[in-house]
């Protein structure tokens, strides 16, 4: 029976020996074979990308690993998932099973604080450069492609700014220069975008954010096709990198319930924007809900939902009222990450390096407008905006 993506969350695997509805949580480091012969045969199928349900040593992974590769592989059309044991693994996975010395990269300037740290500072000292392009100018990314690019990493929409691109004249682009390409698409999700189908050959979810969804896992998801497997494959397995039994779990039961929560996360962020966009202190929302607007129409052109994650703008000559804005919101949350339940607040700096975000490059906002990246949580809309207007408030 064909069955909708919704339907097939709900019964993705089950654990029939024990008759559960769930699947068990195995944690092994030996598997045992029978005899020699078979554990050779059996490293053979694996190598070859040949469906199994268990690895020949726990580095790789379990029986539960795999059920959560053959999720994540169903929703991303893939040849083929690898599982970290955070979202940033597989982001360095993807950079370092592709570049080699003397290589270029070409990065998007709005990626995420640590694919840009990675990109800027790490593969230099391998002799690989790596160069940032304007993600809302697309002759800047054509202009700087040269012999030597290996790989373009592109983040859509871009974290904080949320820029959206243009993603099928990238993929253009990279296959007529013979470049491989990479999405971090751990805001779409593989539910509202499928990177693979349009041309990627990595698609990257930090299964940390709306996959798990309840801020108590972190992982990441670095699917591919056949082009560039036996390459992730190689340092895959000399990296250590893995997602252990326990943390797969808890995604494969976030997983269940991704479409309900996403819609939900959005049908709060509508109702917030909703009131944001009247607010005189709020200049400008990050996030594709004007028709009118290039990123709507850019957002539109290629997802098929939305969340509740976004940035405001606030302009202000006074610093420390927007902190004073953030500090006295008493629903949000002030840390790190989004995806979870709750709702969350953070003042990004983006014109200095800080531990996540990276200076920028090509930065669009002056030096009184204050970023705020907000998570919209799955609490009562009402509740969040009683919360943001009187904590707006404090804003000089
Ligand atoms: C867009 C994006 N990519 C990658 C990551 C890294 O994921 P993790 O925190 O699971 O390492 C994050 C984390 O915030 C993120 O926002």
């Amino acid at each position: 029976m064909k069955k909708s993506i919704s339907t097939f969350l709900k019964h993705p695997t089950k654990d029939n020996a024990n008759r559960s509805a769930n699947p068990s949580v195995t944690r092994a480091s030996t598997i045992l074979f029978n005899t020699m012969q078979e554990l050779k045969k059996h490293e053979r199928k694996i190598k070859a990308n040949k469906k199994i349900s268990y690895y020949s040593y726990g580095r790789y992974g379990s029986s539960t690993t795999i059920e959560l590769e053959n999720i994540i592989k169903n929703l991303e059309q893939a040849y083929h998932v690898f599982l970290t044991g955070t979202g940033f693994g597989g982001v360095a996975l993807a950079i370092m099973s592709i570049c080699r010395p003397g290589d270029e990269i070409l990065v998007s300037d709005n990626v995420y604080g640590p694919t840009k740290e990675i990109s800027q500072d790490l593969i230099k000292e391998f002799n690989i450069k790596a160069i940032f392009y304007d993600p809302d100018n697309f002759e800047d990314l054509k202009n700087k492609i040269s012999k030597k690019t290996k790989m373009i990493v592109v983040e859509n929409p871009g974290s904080n700014t949320f820029e959206f691109q243009d993603l099928s004249k990238i993929i253009k682009i990279a296959k007529k220069n013979k470049i491989l390409t990479f999405l971090d698409n751990t805001w779409g999700t593989p539910l509202y975008l499928k990177p693979l189908a349009l041309g990627f050959d990595m698609s990257f979810t930090s299964a940390t954010k709306y996959f798990s969804g309840h801020s108590d896992a972190m992982g990441g998801s670095l699917a591919v096709n056949k082009k560039v497997f036996s390459k992730v494959m190689f340092f895959y397995k000399l990296s250590g990198y893995r997602m252990s039994a326990d943390e797969a779990y808890l995604i494969i039961r976030g997983l269940r319930t991704l479409d309900v929560r996403l819609k939900q996360h959005y049908e709060n962020a509508k109702i917030v924007i909703n009131f944001l966009k009247k607010q005189k202190k709020v200049k400008e929302i990050l996030f594709p809900y004007k028709p009118s607007s290039k990123s709507y129409k850019l957002w539109k052109k290629y997802y098929s939902g939305a969340n509740g994650l976004f940035s405001i703008v606030i302009k202000s000559k006074k610093k420390s009222s927007v902190e004073k804005f953030v500090n006295s919101l008493e629903l949000f949350g002030i840390g790190y990450s989004w995806g979870g339940f709750e709702s969350l607040a953070l003042l990004q700096d983006l014109r200095d390096d800080t531990k996540y975000t990276k200076t920028r490059q090509f930065f669009r906002f002056s030096k009184d407008e204050h970023i705020v990246r907000l998570h919209i949580g799955l609490e009562d809309p009402k509740d969040l905006i009683q919360d943001l207007k009187q904590s707006l408030k404090h804003i000089k």
